[in-house]
């Protein structure tokens, strides 16, 4: 290509290649992938589009693009993510977090009492622990995950978010020893059955860490084995909450209750679908 032309040109050319790679919002994306070639926030693209473009800016550029060709998210490429208005580190290590999600951190921050003690089960990038620690100044946290290497990104998102003083990341799985009962306690596990892991797309079959997407057999494990261990994490009058996949919404309830949780409340992501539930272990229930 002419070191001639300008980057709108080359942001021409880009969308073309990313719509025939079969990439939904190309253009979007390629806006992106130019603020982060050339080092610069999305909306500064607006303004350089017709200056001519730079061998180092388009070298970057193109290796960018070569990437999301291949259905590598934007996220993945630019090795961040935006979660409740913060920039959370991410590694092949972690989930990708998703926006849906920000429904957890919403309900745990109305739901914390004053000084309150927060644990996040399958913590990852620590996009929930961390929102809910830098939202709340008062609260304390712990985070558990079975991967250290995802703890070890949630630890430099703690320091990097100024939160790293309130916030223990503990290397264990559901049943991991803990000091002290907690007055919330969320988890966003892997919950995709079996089955329908051959359906995902590339975008997150190829890029998502397995161990995050799916625990196997029917999807439900993690909340069993969980929720076996509610009144023992869980405060007099605490709260639990859980994101699910499409169509667990009554598998989980079912399984909350059976648990001997009250209240049980169903929330709906954006998209209408239910999505996330939270209940309540009765004050002063044994
Ligand atoms: C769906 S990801 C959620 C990550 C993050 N909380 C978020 O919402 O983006 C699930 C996390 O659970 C962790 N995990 C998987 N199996 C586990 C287990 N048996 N015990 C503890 N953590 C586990 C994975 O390593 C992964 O980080």
């Amino acid at each position: 290509m002419s070191v001639h032309c300008t980057w709108q040109d080359v942001m021409q050319d880009a969308a073309v290649r990313l719509q025939a790679a079969g990439v939904e919002g190309a253009r979007r994306d390629v806006r992106l992938l130019l603020a982060h070639a050339l080092g610069v926030e999305p909306v500064a693209v607006l303004q350089c589009e017709m200056d001519d473009v730079e061998p180092a800016g388009l070298t970057a550029f193109e290796a960018a693009v070569k990437r999301r060709e291949t259905g590598e998210p934007v996220s993945r490429i630019r090795g961040w993510r935006e979660f409740y208005g913060r920039r959370f580190h991410i590694t092949p290590d972690v989930l990708d977090p998703r926006p849906e999600t920000e429904l957890l951190v919403d309900v745990a921050i109305a739901r914390l009492p004053r000084n309150g003690r927060v644990l996040d089960l399958g913590v990852g990038s620590g996009c929930i622990l961390l929102s809910v620690l830098a939202e709340r100044q008062d609260v304390q946290g712990v985070g558990v995950d079975i991967s250290a290497a995802a703890l070890g990104v949630a630890q430099m998102n703690a320091e990097t978010l100024g939160v790293a003083p309130r916030a223990e990341m503990v290397e264990g799985g559901w049943d991991v020893n803990l000091a002290g009962a907690f007055d919330l306690v969320v988890s966003n596990p892997p919950y995709i059955p079996a089955v329908d892991m051959a359906g995902l797309a590339r975008e997150v079959i190829n890029h998502d860490p397995h161990l995050a997407l799916t625990p196997g057999g029917d999807g439900l494990e993690p909340y069993r084995a969980i929720l076996a261990r509610a009144r023992e994490v869980l405060a007099s009058g605490g709260s639990i909450g859980f994101e699910f996949g499409l169509g667990q919404s009554l598998a989980v309830i079912d399984l909350m209750a059976q648990a001997g949780l009250e209240q049980i409340e169903m929330l709906r992501d954006l998209a209408g679908i239910e999505r996330a539930a939270f209940g309540r272990r009765a004050a002063g229930a044994p």
